[in-house]
Order: C-alpha cells, then sequence, then structure tokens
C-alpha cells in the first residue's frame, strides 16, 4: 500500500465526523471517547449485513477520526459480526453494481468502497476487531483490514465470495495471503468453507480467543494495554512493521535505524524539556 493511503488525512483537511442520520443510514454508531473511537455494526436484525452506504460512511468515519483517537474498535451488534454484503443488493436493493463494461467507473466505484477498509491500517492508530459470532466475506474482510482480531469461542470467519461468483475486493486477500500463505488462502477461499474460532487461532487469523460473553471486556483491556505504551512509539512502530513484508532486510535495517533515530530525537527533546 502506498505511504500516502496510510498517512491520516493533515489537521486541516479533517472532515466533519459522519451526522447520525448518515451513520443510520450506513448502519453504523460511532462513539468517540478520548483516546477510543468504536464503531459498532448496528443492524442486528439483518445480522450486520453490509451495503455501499456502510462502506462509503465507513471510509468517512476514516477521514474524520480526530488526531487524539489511538485506538479504533470494530464490533457487531447482536448475535454476529457481520453476515458480509447485503444479499438484497443483487436483486436491485439500494443502487445497482457497476455491470464492469465501463472498467474506469467501475474501478473508481470499488476503490471507493475499499476506502472504507484501507484506513484501518493507518499508523497513527491500531484498529482491533471484536468478532463474535458469524465473520462472512466483506465481514471477514473488515475483521481482515484490521491489525488484531478478538474472538470469542463462537466466531466463524468465511470467504464465502467465489461461492457467489466473485472475488474478495474490500482489501482482504493481501493481508489473508500475509498470514495464512497463499495455498491456505486458495483452500479457504475456494472451498468458502468456515473456519471456527479455534482453528482461526490456529492459522493466526485471530490474536486472542476468549469465552462466550467475554468479547468486550477482553477488548478493553487490550484497549488499555494499547493506550499504556508511548504513542509515538506505537505509531513507529506499526509504520515499520507494515513496511517489513515489501522491504528486503537492507532496507528494512535502514527504515528501523530511521525510527530509531526519530525516536531517540523526540526522547532526548522531552528529557531537555
Ligand atoms: N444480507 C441480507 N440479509 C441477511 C444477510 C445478508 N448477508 N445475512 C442475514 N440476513 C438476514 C436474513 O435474511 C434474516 O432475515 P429475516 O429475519 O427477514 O428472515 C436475518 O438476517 C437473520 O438471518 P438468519 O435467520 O439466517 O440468521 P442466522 O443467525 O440463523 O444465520 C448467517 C446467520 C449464517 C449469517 C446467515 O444469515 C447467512 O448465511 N447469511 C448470508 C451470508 C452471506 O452469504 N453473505 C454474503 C457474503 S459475500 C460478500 O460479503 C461479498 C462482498 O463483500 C463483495
Amino acid at each position: 500500500m502506498a505511504d500516502a493511503e496510510l498517512r491520516r488525512p493533515e489537521p486541516a483537511t479533517v472532515a466533519e465526523p459522519p451526522t447520525e442520520a448518515r451513520l443510520a443510514e450506513g448502519g453504523l454508531r460511532l462513539e468517540v471517547d478520548g483516546a477510543v473511537a468504536t464503531v459498532t455494526l448496528a443492524r442486528p436484525e439483518r445480522r450486520n449485513a453490509m451495503t455501499f452506504a456502510t462502506w462509503r460512511t465507513l471510509a468517512a468515519v476514516g477521514r474524520s477520526l480526530p488526531s487524539e483517537v489511538r485506538v479504533v474498535v470494530l464490533r457487531g451488534d447482536g448475535p454476529s459480526f457481520s453476515a458480509g454484503i447485503d444479499l438484497s443488493m443483487f436483486s436491485g436493493g439500494e443502487e445497482g453494481f457497476p455491470s464492469g463494461e465501463d472498467g474506469a467507473a467501475g474501478d473508481r466505484f470499488i476503490a471507493e468502497l475499499q476506502e472504507g477498509y484501507t484506513w484501518l491500517r493507518r499508523p497513527e492508530i491500531v484498529t482491533v476487531a471484536a468478532v463474535h459470532g458469524h465473520a462472512i466475506g466483506g465481514g471477514f474482510q473488515l475483521a481482515l483490514a484490521c491489525d488484531i482480531r478478538i474472538a470469542s469461542e463462537d466466531a466463524k470467519f468465511c470467504m464465502k465470495e467465489p461461492a457467489l461468483g466473485l472475488v474478495p475486493d474490500l482489501t482482504g486477500t493481501k493481508p489473508l495471503v500475509e498470514i495464512v500463505g497463499v495455498n491456505r488462502a486458495l483452500e479457504l477461499c475456494l472451498t468458502a468453507r468456515t473456519v471456527d474460532a479455534a482453528e482461526a487461532a490456529r492459522l493466526g487469523l485471530v490474536e486472542r480467543v476468549v469465552p462466550v460473553g467475554g468479547l468486550d471486556e477482553a477488548v478493553a483491556a487490550l484497549t488499555v494495554e494499547l493506550l499504556a505504551v508511548n504513542a509515538g512509539a506505537a505509531v513507529a512502530t506499526k509504520r515499520l512493521l507494515l513496511e517489513a513484508p515489501q522491504n528486503t532486510l537492507a532496507e528494512q535495517c535502514a527504515a528501523e535505524r530511521r525510527e530509531q533515530l526519530g525516536r531517540l530525537r523526540e526522547l532526548s527533546a522531552a528529557l531537555r524539556g
């Protein structure tokens, strides 16, 4: 991912947060409490199925995050994290899909939806997906877009898109392959099978598994741990780790030196008062 995509917008360009009406149209709730923002998928009666409005509103949330926010939690209301794309959209609900005939227009259309996910990788924030119940298709990809996945024992992950004649196109293929490798990713996507929480933990798809009912408490505890780390070190470390898969060893060593010198400059300046 290009550096520019990973940077938080400059303060002058931070947008207004989406209105309550826009959040409701996207099936979302947003709570910002100091350093922690919580985005809730809030259509439990549809198992938090997501529409184009959901993804566009998520992008708007990303553009409007106050600079104080260091941790963003994504969670779902009701029995599931998210059942993925709202299937009613295939039968003409909301608005149509691009036909694919006009390549440029279709490309812009999907790129705009992907913006709902790409901001979750910005170094200035650590993003946590709190997954319970089903995370299917676009829901699984939303969890994959986050830095840390914490799941309850009832979590189930499924990359359903190929079974519906589609590909996963909401940024999920890169993190999936980085986590499980090409062969396992192929097996998971082309069988569209469901992975339970225990297997997800074995595959590295989730970082922590907690008992059913214990997710909120576990996320709160994780948030405390994340906020206890020096803020500048957290940003620099995430930036460094995100670069690592693409870099050669020499490039990564250079990146470590650059980031460490930045840290040392900041720590010495703080000591001098
Ligand atoms: N879209 C629209 N409505 C959905 C939905 C979806 N993805 N998933 C569930 N719902 C609705 C159901 O139709 C049902 O509505 P009614 O009460 O009106 O009948 C309600 O939510 C509750 O659903 P269930 O009774 O099925 O709930 P459950 O807890 O027994 O099962 C489930 C949950 C396993 C998620 C099941 O609902 C299911 O399999 N849903 C479909 C999942 C799916 O195929 N998603 C598409 C993934 S591909 C994708 O996401 C593509 C992309 O991003 C590009």
